[in-house]
């Protein structure tokens, strides 16, 4: 039983930067509420009918060359995103045409902020039991179309960006580099407090006109009930899969959560008892990413040189669902 290890990192933010102030001339807000509430100033958004499988594959294509493997290498694909282009397929089967890799299995990850958790931790088993040996994970969003910019949805509107993120996962030495160890949960009770219930199966056509004039189609969050719980799962996932592979936070060189808000991400910071610069944010310029955020994160941090060789790294994630999970690395 081999370790399965991360050989490649990529990531892809657009151009077009929506600063704050911005944001100000479309509802009722300020840059000081949202730097004082999410420590966010800038985020990235696509450009008109840039989709979240064409951020993906420049990311993927990255990754891939990081990794010195071509998309011919590739023999499986994980693709976690909550914007795919359409209801169906998936944007697994559109990137793996993208890549011109026709036949390579593709699995779809739909667990929004905890989705590239969710799928890196796929792409672990399916390499340790030698079922594949070059899998393609890729977190990725266009979340910017899906967003209501008036006073109504800002609370959400000020949060999120678009970009993508990947990485390539190949078998090694089971004493070598690699994922020690991963958890995941979820919670399903608290569906309603991070969820866009439109469209929905439940509704003939899926969607009505009652439910566009509701703004069921965008997303709806209970604010505080998400800090509570992201602030309380955070520290105890990162404490859980530590404990699964005998390691302890002392050891840990970098936490990468995922980039929810700045307050969470110091929350964590101070509930672990760890200095903020052993967790890794880089949401003031982003903002939340969803699927993307860890995946671009750790490629910001391996290339600002903050994890390098024999260092422990922890990947934590906590979104709808509620969904959360964390996976450590030996990098
Ligand atoms: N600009 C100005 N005022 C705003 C904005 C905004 N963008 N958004 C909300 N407000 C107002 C609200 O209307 C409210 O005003 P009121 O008291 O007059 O009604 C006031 O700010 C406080 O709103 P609350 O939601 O009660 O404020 P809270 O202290 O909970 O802060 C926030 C809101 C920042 C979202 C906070 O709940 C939080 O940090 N929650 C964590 C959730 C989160 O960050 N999720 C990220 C996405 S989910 C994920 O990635 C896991």
């Amino acid at each position: 039983m081999s370790r399965s290890r991360i050989t490649g990192l990529g990531l892809h933010l657009p151009e077009r930067v929506v600063t704050n102030a911005e944001l100000e001339r479309l509802m009722d807000t300020s840059d000081a509420w949202i730097v004082e509430r999410t420590g966010i100033r800038e985020r990235r958004f696509a450009a008109p009918g840039v989709g979240t499988t064409d951020l993906a594959a420049e990311a993927a294509r990255m990754a891939l060359a990081d990794a010195g493997r071509s998309p011919a290498d590739v023999d499986f694909i994980v693709f976690a995103t909550i914007t795919r282009e359409h209801a169906f397929p998936g944007c697994g089967s559109l990137l793996q045409e993208r890549l011109g890799i026709p036949g390579v299995g593709a699995l779809d990850v739909h667990n929004a902020c905890s989705g590239f958790i969710y799928a890196l931790a796929m792409a672990d088993a399916v390499v340790r039991a030698g079922q594949y040996r070059c899998v393609l994970v890729v977190g990725a969003e266009v979340l910017s179309t899906g967003l209501d910019f008036s006073t109504r949805g800002r609370d959400l509107a000020v949060l999120f960006g678009d970009g993508a993120g990947a990485v390539v996962v190949e078998p090694g030495p089971d004493d070598g580099p690699g994922v020690l160890a991963w958890v995941l949960h979820s919670d399903g009770a608290h569906a309603k407090d991070l969820v866009c219930e439109a469209p929905s199966s439940l509704v003939q056509g899926r969607i009505t006109q009652q439910m566009v004039t509701a703004g069921q189609h965008y997303p709806r969050m209970n604010g505080r009930q998400v800090f509570k719980h992201a602030t309380t799962r955070f520290p105890e996932v990162i404490h859980e899969v530590l404990g699964k592979c005998g390691h302890t936070l002392d050891e840990v060189k970098l936490v990468v959560p995922h980039q929810a808000n700045q307050r969470i991400g110091d929350a964590v910071a101070e509930r672990l008892g760890v200095p903020p610069q052993k967790v890794f944010q880089n949401i003031q310029r982003c903002g939340n990413t969803t699927a993307a955020s860890i995946p671009i994160a750790l490629a910001e941090a391996r290339d600002l040189g903050l994890v390098g060789p024999g260092d422990l790294v922890v990947l934590a994630a906590f979104g709808s669902g509620f969904t959360w999970g964390a996976a450590a690395l030996r990098w």
